[in-house]
């Protein structure tokens, strides 16, 4: 299962990842890092094989049923990789396997052994050790496995069980790495930005009345695989009319209605890096009115939180302002009245802007990392974003509105839903926008839809 289709991220990187992560962890310390198992669909079909995010960012290694031991002693760190047997008969039906040979100098770990013999090397390579860094909520098998491997062991010879001093999380420490994007992933990442781009114009460009909103979803899976993406990041949406309103919408089995708008919410995964990009377009190619109004209030407000994205603000006074335009704009087309303060001040809008501003984006869609200061509060992915902007990371910022059909609302307002998102890296000259060549200014996307 090697990614022969996706550019590669040098092993050096996965190597200086671990070394990272290993001069953070305590002393005489056991750490323990699951890989993704395959997944039924039904009977015996399984998903597609996606590696855990975690375990392909310390190790670059695309396999199932396998573990990442990193063992410190005395101050020194060894990688050591489980893994699957080469297995002639099983390979033949169902893939190749890497093997154990070959894997210390295909990934550049100090070791490898095979998976069935974990239990008696993990055991051995305990001895000694004062803590286990563990997430429990990594990988259900992994937690089931340690945990028998724990219990049975203590079971057996209570008095020489291997027993640690306390169990600790090596998320918080991932989490904090992932966060920053190092120049590969950039690169990367802008590659995801790219192709996610190159797809969402093709879609604009395929749409009209009658077509099936599901049609459009695989016009954009095909410009993924055409530029070397070979899956979505996430399941597409495809949402014409008021499907739009449903935040999650992926039924995407509805025909698409001349005078709707369609919003699109689709990216690739390149090289197992998330694009996330949303465009709200009118199927005919042209804006009504009514359309055009609550449009322009998303772009104004998408805008002007670009502007605040920068090392030294945070997500939360990007959406202060996000807010703030939004209510007023709301305001001026009647759909909310009031005065803006107050309104501000009740959350009179939540009917209308239900989610947050953006999200941390990387190997998951909604990557990993801090949304507070404090890495290790226990409220890190909180909703409040408080976290302040730093060069490195990289974030989407997708401001919406949605009208409900049913909104106590003026009547052309009813069933519109628009949401604009982008994605940006943090720079030192301000942000870059990874995923700037698919239009958003209303007369380009309309330019773009007639050419
Ligand atoms: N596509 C998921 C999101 O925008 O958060
Ligand atoms: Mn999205
Ligand atoms: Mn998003």
């Amino acid at each position: 299962m090697d990614l022969a289709y996706m550019a590669k991220m040098p092993n050096e990187e996965f190597v200086s990842r671990r070394e990272k992560l290993l001069s953070q962890l305590e002393d005489n310390s056991i750490t323990v890092i699951f890989s993704s198992q395959e997944q039924i669909r039904n009977k015996d079909c399984h998903y597609p094989f996606r590696q855990d995010s975690y375990f392909w960012y310390l190790t670059g290694f695309n396999e199932p049923d396998s573990i990442l031991l990193l063992v410190k002693k005395q101050g020194q760190g060894q990688s050591i990789l489980f893994l699957r047997a080469k297995d002639p008969l099983m390979e033949t039906w169902n893939g190749r396997r890497l093997g154990v040979e070959n894997a210390p100098k295909t990934l550049s770990v100090d070791l490898a052994y095979d998976i069935t013999e974990f239990e008696q090397h993990f055991l051995k390579l305990s001895e000694n050790t004062t803590a286990l860094y563990f997430h429990n909520k990594q990988q259900s098998w992994g937690t089931d496995l340690l945990q028998n491997i724990l219990a049975k062991n203590t079971e057996s010879n209570a008095k020489s069980a291997v027993q640690f001093a306390q169990v600790l999380d090596w998320t918080p420490l991932v989490d904090e790495m992932r966060l920053f994007k190092s120049t590969n992933e950039i690169a990367l990442m802008q590659q995801a930005g790219q192709i996610s781009a190159l797809a969402h114009i093709h879609a604009m460009q395929q749409t009209r009345p009658n077509r099936l909103e599901y049609e459009i979803e695989s016009e954009i899976l095909h410009q993924f695989n055409r530029f070397g993406a070979r899956y979505a990041a996430y399941n597409s949406i495809v949402a014409g009319g008021e499907n739009a309103c449903i935040l999650h919408y992926n039924e995407n089995d509805q025909v698409l209605k001349d005078g709707d708008l369609l919003l699109i919410d689709a990216g690739c995964e390149f090289a197992m890096y998330a694009g996330d990009i949303t465009r709200t377009f009118p199927i005919n190619g042209k804006f009504s009115q009514a359309q055009r109004e609550i449009y322009e209030i998303v772009l104004q407000a998408q805008k002007r939180a670009i502007e605040l994205l920068v090392a030294g603000n945070t997500i939360q006074q990007a959406n202060d302002e996000v807010v703030r335009i939004k209510v007023e704009g709301l305001v001026r087309l009647g759909i909310l009245t009031g005065d803006v303060q107050e309104l501000i001040d009740k959350q009179s809008y939540r009917q209308f802007y239900m989610h947050g501003l953006g999200h941390w984006l990387g190997l998951d869609v909604h990557d990993v990392g801090s949304y507070s200061n404090d890495a290790q509060n226990p409220d890190r992915n909180s909703k409040k974003r408080d976290r302040t902007l730093e060069v490195g990371m990289v974030l989407t910022v997708e401001p919406g509105l949605y009208i409900s059909a049913d909104a106590d609302v003026p009547e052309q307002y009813k069933g519109i839903g628009v949401r604009i998102e982008d994605n940006i890296l943090i720079t030192e000259y301000g942000n870059k926008i990874l995923t700037s060549a698919v239009p958003k200014e209303i007369e380009d996307i309309e330019s773009l839809m007639q050419g």
